[in-house]
């Protein structure tokens, strides 16, 4: 039986959050699990639905019936929702636009947290978590946690990089604006919780993240 370490990962959109934790994953010989992946399969069910946004409790009734598995694997994150693969479909901006609707479901929440639970125990708690609440609600027990923050100039930066120019700046800003204004309904970054190390990314290149968050490990250093 090996040791715990469960690295718990926060942060906003356009942290890097996705690519320090595969990282770190891949580094360290971990399963990696991307809490968001979750809610965009949830988005996905309910876009699907014809359901009204108000509509709040067939939209739980209808996330918590379906069958949403994420991959563990670092090399190769991927989502099955009832059995059809929706890895690519779950990054479409139809689903960033509407997944508020279900991240802002206390129900829906509920019933996601403990999926994630249950992947953890799975992994015999060996995983990398990243999310929105993993460090505070999910995980606040996990070996490591880490909040990891940006500028807003430098998130927007880099999401512009990631979309290869096919849109403008301004769009980009808004996009992230958005989401920041939307995913405060649900955490709050501007400070970490009591025992959360804020690594902040701003200047920081994605192997030196990496690399800082693997030598906060316990017993890793
Ligand atoms: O990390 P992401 O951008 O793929 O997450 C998609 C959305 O899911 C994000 O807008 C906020 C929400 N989310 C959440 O509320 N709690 C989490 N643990 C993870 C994601």
């Amino acid at each position: 039986m090996t040791d715990s370490l469960l690295i718990a990962i926060d942060g906003p959109s356009g942290s890097g959050k996705s690519s320090t934790s595969r990282g770190v994953a891949q580094r360290l010989g971990l399963a990696y699990l991307d809490t968001g992946s979750l809610y965009r399969a949830a988005a996905i069910c309910f876009l699907e639905s014809g359901l009204d946004v108000a509509q709040t409790e067939q939209i739980a009734a209808l996330v918590t019936s379906a069958a949403i598995t994420p991959g563990t694997d670092p090399l190769h994150p991927s989502t099955m929702l009832d059995g059809r693969d929706v890895t690519a479909e779950i990054r479409e901006p139809r689903v960033s636009e509407k997944v508020s609707v279900v991240a802002t479901n206390l129900a829906v929440r509920e019933w996601l947290n403990e999926q994630f639970r249950t992947i953890i125990a799975a992994a015999d708690r060996r995983i990398v978590v990243e999310g929105r609440d993993i460090t505070t609600v999910v995980a606040p027990d996990a070996d490591l946690r880490v909040l990891l923050v940006a500028d807003p100039a430098a998130r927007i930066a880099r999401r512009q990089a990631e979309l290869g120019g096919s849109v403008n700046a301004d769009q980009v800003t808004d996009q992230v604006v958005r989401r920041d204004r939307d995913d405060a309904t649900v955490s709050q970054f501007e400070e970490p919780a009591e025992g959360v190390e804020l690594v902040d990314s701003t200047h920081m290149g994605l192997d030196e993240v990496i690399e800082t968050i693997c030598g906060m490990v316990p017993g890793h250093a």
